[in-house]
């Protein structure tokens, strides 16, 4: 075992991510160099992927509702510096979905991740959601019990370019720590750098709509009705669906409420970042998931990419698992792997610059 494998062993700094899905977070905190040793979530079809991809890191099967804090305490088992992470379904505080379902029986969740954090008293927390949600009461009722319970609390809204993501999400990431300030690494990147849907994803194998690749079971792209394909075909990249002839346009589009909606039916751009992945992402009909000049929506493959996975993360253990919506959802609700890299090395500079400040050795 090499010095900083030492270094950065499950005794010392130990992770545990509560949502944890299929691990975009989990792999990108591996990746900086943090042992990431479980993660819990509610959705059993997380396990596979979450444990191929990510070796060392256990998948429970729960309910946090039912998550003991002793079980996490043991899990963390003595680490010098214990570090929980969350990403909480983001639905409820979504643009998309404001005012239209009650978000009472989801905000429950962040409670959830309160408690624990009160029942397992970690050093360094944190989550990552959407920003709409620092509009809600919550939102400070969070913040005030973190400062209660001796942390020292950070948010920022990070723009996913700046951090060498090719996608225009935008993130809310909170981090908070017991042992000092802590704050978010600085920007990698700038508008001059971005990088975009050209870089990562001119390589991947051409796909007509409803193809599939032989060769990876998640390069593979939705089937286009008779009229979407006529549609994708008018389509310009960048464009929406008003460049089109105007008997292709939907009855919707043509009314006065729906011709001010035109992020729908349209191409991304080559030199771009791409728009954010939701999980819908593989339908061309909702968003701009268009591939920027083959006659169909991106593969999920392509989103996986989109949102920085490894290009050989394996999803499914067979395509008899594999369905469209789940994967979308796998993808879509991930933290880009890239932004929680940032996250994680944010996690070693502070830890290591708390033990310079106190003459720590180890
Ligand atoms: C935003 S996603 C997390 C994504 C993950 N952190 C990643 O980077 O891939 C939220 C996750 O919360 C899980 N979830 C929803 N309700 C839950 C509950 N009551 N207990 C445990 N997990 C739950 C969902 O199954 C979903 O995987």
């Amino acid at each position: 075992m090499n010095k900083k494998q030492m270094k950065y062993s499950k005794n010392y700094i130990s992770v545990i991510d509560i949502f944890c899905g299929v691990g975009g977070l989990t792999c990108g905190l591996i990746k900086s160099g943090i042992p990431v040793v479980a993660g819990y979530d509610i959705d059993a079809s997380c396990k596979y992927a979450y444990e191929k991809n990510n070796i060392g890191a256990k998948f429970f099967h729960c309910n946090v509702k039912n998550i003991l804090g002793s079980e996490i305490t043991r899990q963390f088992n003595d680490a010098k510096y214990k570090v929980l992470v969350g990403c909480a379904p983001c639905q409820p505080f979504s643009k998309y979905t404001q005012g239209v379902k009650s978000p009472s029986e989801k905000w429950g969740l962040l409670y959830e991740f309160s408690r624990i954090i009160k029942e397992t008293q970690p050093h360094i927390i944190s989550m990552e959601n959407v920003p709409e949600l620092v509009r809600h009461t919550i939102f400070c009722e969070f913040m005030e019990f973190l400062q209660k319970e001796g942390y020292y609390p950070d948010t920022k809204i990070v723009y996913c370019p700046d951090y060498g993501i090719p996608q225009e999400r935008r993130r809310l990431v909170i981090l908070a720590s017991k042992l000092a300030p802590i704050t978010i690494l600085p920007p990698t990147h700038n508008h001059k750098n971005y990088l975009t849907v050209r870089d990562v994803l001119s390589q991947t194998p051409k796909l007509c709509a409803g193809e599939k690749h032989t060769k990876d079971i998640l390069h593979r792209c939705s089937s286009l009705s008779l009229i979407n394909l006529t549609r994708i075909r008018h389509s310009i990249s960048g464009g929406t669906w008003r460049d089109w002839p105007r008997e292709l346009i939907a009855k919707c589009h043509k009314s006065n409420s729906g011709s001010t909606y035109a992020s729908v039916y349209g191409r991304m751009q080559w030199d771009k970042p791409a728009p954010t992945i939701t999980t819908e992402f593989f339908g061309y009909g909702n968003g701009r998931f268009g591939h920027p000049d083959q006659d169909r929506a991106i593969s999920l493959r392509e989103g996986a990419i989109l949102q920085t996975f490894p290009k050989n993360y394996k999803f499914f253990p067979n395509e008899k698992e594999l369905s469209f919506k789940k994967a979308g959802q796998m993808i879509g609700n991930a933290v880009p792997v890239k932004l929680a890299v940032i996250i994680g090395k944010t996690i070693i500079r502070h830890i290591e610059t708390y033990k310079k400040k106190n003459g720590k050795t180890n």
